[in-house]
């Protein structure tokens, strides 16, 4: 997502109550601070209409959203600027997830949308790459699971193949997800735009015993 940079957004994000400014601190206590056994990420909220849809459609759980660009994560923290408890934000960039959380701490991880780096020189960027999926599998509790949401093709089957080669268990797969009516996961903001123009792209895989 790139968007022009919006000057108020280094200061909105540094007043911002929902945005957790030291998340390292935090790691092994989330559940503490959220006060919920459950934890879900969003990695790459963009403007935030799926965390923050999902927070208010499950509010027995604990729902954390990140995203690394300033400007993108100030419009998602002016969406939900009051703090709730078992919502929190982190604006910073998931190479370093496996600092903010502890080993295990995690349940469910959700990726929608992500950027696909369609180059193969740029393979380690997209957050299905072996290098983030190292750190999921830490963070992830023993039957942990990762939800990921694409319209894009080739992003899917690289995922797919980079889940397996890395011992994550393929529990469900749609090649079409929104033919159906699905009321219990929130649409986001690329998803709205996407559905319209091709079938949606979903899987879930279970932390296996790598
Ligand atoms: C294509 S947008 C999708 C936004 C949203 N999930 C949706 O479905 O509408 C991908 C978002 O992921 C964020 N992102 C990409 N890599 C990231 C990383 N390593 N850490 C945190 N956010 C990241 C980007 O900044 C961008 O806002």
């Amino acid at each position: 997502m790139r968007m022009r940079k919006l000057k108020w957004a280094a200061d909105f994000i540094a007043n911002s109550e929902v945005n957790v400014h030291n998340p390292e601190i935090y790691q092994g206590k989330w559940r503490e601070l959220l006060n919920r056994d459950c934890i879900h990420v969003e990695i790459g909220t963009g403007k935030g209409d799926y965390w923050i849809g999902m927070a208010n459609l499950y509010p027995e759980l604990g729902w954390i959203g990140i995203e690394k660009q300033e400007s993108v994560a100030a419009l998602a923290l002016r969406k939900k600027d009051t703090l709730e408890q078992q919502t929190r934000f982190i604006h910073g960039d998931a190479a370093n997830i496996d600092q903010w959380f502890a080993k295990k701490e995690i349940d469910v991880i959700h990726l929608n949308f992500s950027d696909p780096w369609p180059k193969n020189r740029n393979k380690k960027r997209r957050l299905s790459n072996e290098r983030f999926l190292d750190k999921y599998h830490q963070i992830l509790s023993d039957d942990g699971q990762i939800i990921m949401k694409t319209d894009n093709r080739s992003l899917f089957e690289y995922s797919i193949i980079e889940f397996q080669n890395f011992g994550f268990k393929l529990e469900e797969i749609y090649l079409d997800f929104r033919s159906e009516q699905h009321d219990e996961d929130i649409i986001s903001e690329y998803e709205r735009k996407f559905m319209e123009k091709g079938p949606i792209y979903r899987a879930v895989w279970v932390k296996g015993g790598k």
